[in-house]
């Protein structure tokens, strides 16, 4: 059975488009279910073309944060998720999106370094060598969730934030698309802040039947 996915973005969603793409394969093991905003984002037009259903929760609508919050989770269960994906998400989410569904983010540097909204230019400012794209869990903190998986770039010398994040971009679609199939098809446990893919071992034995025992030692 595929994993039902709600997409959630600010801008052009090129790293939703690929998602979709992927998607397109039944073998990928997810399904987009559906694609949300904040606002109107052009990458919305993109799921509309695909025939995805689409929702605005717009900030401004709303008294305060927990109130967006609220009705954004409200919008989001009416596709009954397995998994929701922040891509290019820039709102941060309360307890009552992130308490209610598991939730991964993408994010253009190798936290914890360079969190928040300009990770690229301050990655740049910095003067760093190698930085990169991060996909998380997302906790109630900005870009502390636990890691999944990161890949790295080279910052070369004539770089600008443009070219930096282009490229940053290109490695973080096919980290997304792999991170999401993975998740879909394997599932995965956390301990502490540790990831793994794969589902839990079923419990082997009891104390009373430890299950090792083999012919010879029972
Ligand atoms: C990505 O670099 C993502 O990490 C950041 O915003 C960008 C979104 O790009 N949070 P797009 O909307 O998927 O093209």
């Amino acid at each position: 059975m595929s994993a039902r996915v709600v997409v959630l973005i600010s801008g052009t969603g090129s790293n939703m488009a690929a998602l979709l793409d992927a998607a397109a394969d039944p073998g990928y093991g997810a399904t987009i279910v559906a694609v949300g905003a904040d606002r109107e984002a052009p990458g919305l037009l993109h799921a509309r073309r695909a025939g995805v259903p689409t929702f605005v929760t717009a900030f401004a609508d709303y008294a305060d944060r927990g109130e967006w919050n609220a009705a954004l989770a409200d919008r989001i269960a009416e596709y009954e998720p397995d998994l929701v994906v922040s891509a290019g998400f820039m709102r941060i989410l309360g307890p009552e999106v992130v308490g209610r569904y598991a939730v991964v983010n993408i994010h253009p540097a190798l936290l914890p370094a360079f969190p928040g909204a300009h990770a690229v230019r301050d990655a740049l400012a910095y003067g760093v060598r190698v930085t990169g794209a991060t996909a998380h869990f997302v906790d109630e903190g900005v870009d502390t969730g636990p890691v999944i998986e990161q890949v790295t770039v080279r910052v070369e010398p004539d770089d600008d934030v443009a070219s930096l994040h282009e490229r940053i971009k290109t490695v973080e679609r096919g980290m997304l698309v792999d991170v999401v199939g993975r998740l879909a098809r394997e599932g995965w446990t956390l301990q502490d802040r540790n990831v793994r893919f794969g589902r839990p071992a079923e419990p082997r034995g009891s104390i009373e039947d430890p299950g090792y025992a083999t012919e010879e030692n029972r």
